[in-house]
């Protein structure tokens, strides 16, 4: 079946959702684009006697077939070590990608609608995605990442505030929850990584940290023990993704806006504050800025009624999600990112160095 030209096919999906469009204009507008998707297009919709920004997103290839073909291209895996990582994709979150963007708009819990973009309509042309969203342009701190000192220890609050609502209202009601299965071969997911680590410690050329080596090291040789301490602590659906390139801040209603529900997976919420904390400023993981961002979170999870949360069990959480960050996400970051965005995957780097420190500190 010939495919449909972009403008055709998006009015064929609004015209469903009964807009009656006059009009429909491409926007210049450019964001780059992931390694993963194009980039997300904008529109200008004319209909119902008014117009509507509308932005595009085509969620396309799996990650899974990006990092396969990139670390055996570089000569960092053979036959054996792509057999292994097949095995471990689910633990990665590295499947489903398409499935998961459209499950989390689909199911999404009513209660955070203010805080997502809003959705005209969504289809599949073959494999792919097409996401029709409302237009966040009149946001700001977006696509910031390579001025994450721009986010103000005021937003920093808000985007903590807003995941530990996101941790205790349940991102999507149970009764619609998927049965993704998740890999626990304890054994075969540390072989793998064990060789990955290894392989990106040859390939990568920053100057090695050894305090996040050597915690990276310990992860690998635990991982097992942390995995379970972490699943018994919780393990609920979230973001999976929540850094500065997935947020931006509706400074009017005072609400963060949270897009890119690609990874969204089951596992322990505390990775979403690893991730928020890895891609701010360096100058923002000191210390005392941390405390406040911990006792923050506890503060809001007490108040839904979370138990026995404290700023000793939250580091804990912390520090194994922060080490099993450096074990799974940076290196494949590494192999992702080393050429295009350096100097970000650097400032992750040392951020994992002054996570762990704060870890360790009393
Ligand atoms: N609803 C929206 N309104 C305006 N811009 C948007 C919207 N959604 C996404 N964008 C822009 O498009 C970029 C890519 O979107 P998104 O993060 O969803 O896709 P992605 O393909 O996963 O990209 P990446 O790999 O960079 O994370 C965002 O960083 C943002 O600049
Ligand atoms: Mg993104």
């Amino acid at each position: 079946m010939k495919s449909l030209k972009s403008e055709d096919r998006i009015a064929s999906i609004l015209k469903k959702q009964n807009w009656n469009i006059t009009k429909i204009q491409p926007l210049p507008f450019y964001t780059g684009g992931g390694l993963l998707n194009g980039p997300v297009l904008k529109y200008r919709i004319t209909h119902d006697n008014k117009t509507t920004t509308i932005a595009v997103k085509n969620v396309t290839k799996e990650p899974r077939f990006l990092f396969r073909s990139l670390y055996s291209e570089y000569g960092h895996a053979n036959t054996k070590q792509l057999h292994l990582f097949d095995q471990c994709c689910s633990f990665l979150s590295m499947n489903r990608m398409p499935e998961r963007e459209m499950f989390f708009y689909t199911n999404r819990n009513s209660s955070i609608c203010q805080n997502v973009p809003q959705i005209y309509g969504m289809e599949y042309e073959g494999q792919t995605l097409i996401l029709l969203m409302e237009d966040l342009s009149y946001c700001i701190r977006m696509d910031q990442i390579e001025t994450p000192h721009v986010w103000s220890s005021e937003d920093i609050c808000l985007a903590v505030e807003t995941l530990a609502m996101f941790h205790h209202v349940e991102l999507c009601p149970k009764k619609s929850l998927p049965h993704w299965e998740v890999s626990e071969q304890y054994d075969t997911i540390t072989l793998f990584l064990e060789e990955f680590n290894d392989s990106m410690n040859r390939y990568v050329t920053l100057r090695r940290i050894p305090q996040v080596d050597t915690a990276t090291e310990n992860y690998l040789r635990n991982l097992s023990e942390y995995e379970t301490r972490l699943k018994e602590y919780r393990k609920i659906l979230i973001h999976n993704d929540f850094n500065i390139r997935n947020i931006c801040l509706d400074s009017k209603n005072k609400k963060i806006k949270v897009y890119d529900w690609e990874f969204i997976d089951y596992g322990n919420p505390i990775m979403d504050l690893v991730d928020l904390f890895l891609s701010l400023s360096p100058g923002h993981l000191e210390k005392a800025n941390l405390d406040v961002w911990m006792n923050l979170y506890i503060e809001k999870a007490s108040a839904y009624g979370e138990t026995g949360l404290n700023l000793s069990t939250l580091k804990e959480q912390l520090y194994y999600n922060t080490v099993r960050y450096s074990a799974t996400r940076m290196n494949m970051y590494f192999l992702f990112y080393l050429e295009g965005k350096k100097s970000y995957i650097e400032r992750m780097y040392r951020n994992l160095f002054k996570l762990i420190i704060y870890c360790e500190s009393r």
